[in-house]
């Protein structure tokens, strides 16, 4: 079956929303379950996503039992466990190359074929195999798969040429079962890091230096399981209030974390629209009319790089010119094409969209090309009072818990249905 989404926008978004937990903080910590030994790991705040369920199944190939319900998970990893990854799942989604630094501790050995995920950009992994090398892993790469062993790791001191997310997650689990003590410097600071530190941490293994450059890991024998909540998810609670700000609406986000918005937040006020903060939530209104502001995508505590799509909608409609530049990915203005068909004036340069804003886009045929993307996409649509037909929903159904309820009870007019057209969208 394909799916469109219907998109009748022009209405300002007001009200408040509960924001899920986090996709990225989720996945890594589902992952590091591989790291138990007939112990259970339990999670609150799970998002109900389709990244979330690819990793689940991932798991659960390696021969973990699962059981997801309301958005609790629990993980039981028995003593015995598969090393090698299906190829049908790790492509679905990059984040299944965090199951190889666990799965290589944990069973000395592990076979990852090159992961997949979101269209942007080349994403290699070479930092992940550097720093597992440097803990002594030997790796080779046969027929397109990873092949890690080890009979053991030992603990060591990793530069990150770049703060990595993906490495610093990888590396961080690699290292709990590591002679000694790995030390992993320029490492990512990405909140949703915090949240996997505090997992090991529960489990047993000392860490030091969560939220800092310089991680210090003493390696452990083993883990006990545990209970632990996920944090708020900061991308899909910047994505609303983008959108509340793009209609002229009053978006309030609860159960946030305040400060992890603090670069979203910034850039909006910057822009004009009023932000206040309490303990857990943000609200943000339209106070004067949208200026064009610029910025750069950057690790954290930097502008998200996984905002920047929905930011650059914003700036097609605000009054100025923006230039906006990415840089974390390589390549990642997919949406810029889909956003010049509802009538933005966007020039890329490289890796710099340069945004003329305009007074307000038109409805169009479009199509999400990668999560993020199609959320730009659907902020654009909530912004004109013209119908747009989104196409790609499984993009969105990767990152984003019920979407088109949460804006439908923000007052906005969404709805999905089935669609005839564009056959290849199967999701
Ligand atoms: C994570 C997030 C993703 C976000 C990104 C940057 C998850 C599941 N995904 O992805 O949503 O956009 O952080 O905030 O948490 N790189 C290399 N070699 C490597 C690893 C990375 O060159 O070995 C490059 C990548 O190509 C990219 C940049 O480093 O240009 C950032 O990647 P990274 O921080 O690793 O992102 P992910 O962990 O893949």
């Amino acid at each position: 079956m394909n799916y469109k989404m219907l998109i009748h926008g022009g209405k300002p978004l007001k009200g408040s929303i509960d924001i899920q937990g986090a996709k990225n903080a989720a996945l890594p910590v589902i992952a590091s379950s591989l790291l138990l030994r007939d112990k259970t790991l339990r999670l609150r705040r799970v998002p109900k996503l389709q990244d979330i369920f690819t990793m689940a199944d991932l798991l659960r190939h390696l021969g973990a039992s699962v059981h997801f319900k309301d958005n609790e998970m629990s993980i039981f990893v028995p003593e015995e466990l598969n090393w090698e990854t299906p190829k049908s799942l790790v492509r679905k989604m990059r984040a299944s190359s965090l199951v190889l630094g666990p799965l290589l501790a944990r069973t000395k050995r592990a076979i990852l074929p090159l992961p997949g995920g979101c269209a942007i950009g080349s994403r290699p992994i070479d930092l992940h195999l550097k720093g597992l090398a440097r803990l002594g892993a030997n790796i080779d790469l046969v027929h397109g798969a990873v092949h890690a062993s080890a009979e053991t790791l030992k603990g060591s001191k990793i530069y990150l040429d770049f703060p990595s997310v993906g490495a610093t997650e990888n590396l961080l689990m690699a290292a709990v079962f590591a002679e000694g003590e790995t030390v992993i410097e320029n490492a990512a600071r990405e909140p949703e890091i915090k949240n996997l530190i505090e997992t090991l941490n529960l489990m047993g293994c000392p860490i030091e230096g969560a939220g800092t450059g310089t991680l210090h890991i003493q390696g452990i024998g083993d883990l006990e399981g545990g209970e632990i909540e996920i944090i708020p998810d900061r991308i899909e609670a910047s994505t609303y209030l983008i959108a509340g700000a793009a209609t002229g609406g009053d978006v309030t986000v609860s159960r946030v974390i305040p400060e992890h918005l603090d670069a979203i937040t910034a850039k909006l006020e910057e822009a004009g629209v009023g932000i206040e903060a309490d303990e857990d939530r943000v609200r943000a209104f339209l106070k004067d009319p949208m200026k064009s502001v610029s910025l750069k995508t950057l690790p954290y505590p930097g502008f998200p790089t996984d905002v920047q799509p929905q930011f650059t909608a914003l700036m097609a409609i605000s009054e100025g010119t923006s230039i906006i530049q990415e840089g974390v990915f390589e390549s990642r203005f997919l949406h810029v094409s889909e956003l010049k068909r509802m009538g933005a004036n966007i020039e890329l340069q490289g890796n710099t969209a340069v945004v003329s804003g305009v007074r307000s886009l038109n409805g169009a045929d479009v199509r999400a090309t990668d999560l993020r993307a199609g959320a730009a996409l659907v902020i654009a649509g909530l912004s004109t009072p013209d119908e747009t037909s989104l196409f790609g929903l499984g993009h969105i159904w990767r990152g984003y818990e019920r979407m088109d309820e949460k804006i439908r009870s923000l007052g906005g007019q969404v709805k999905i249905v089935v669609s005839e057209e564009n056959g290849d969208l199967k999701w």
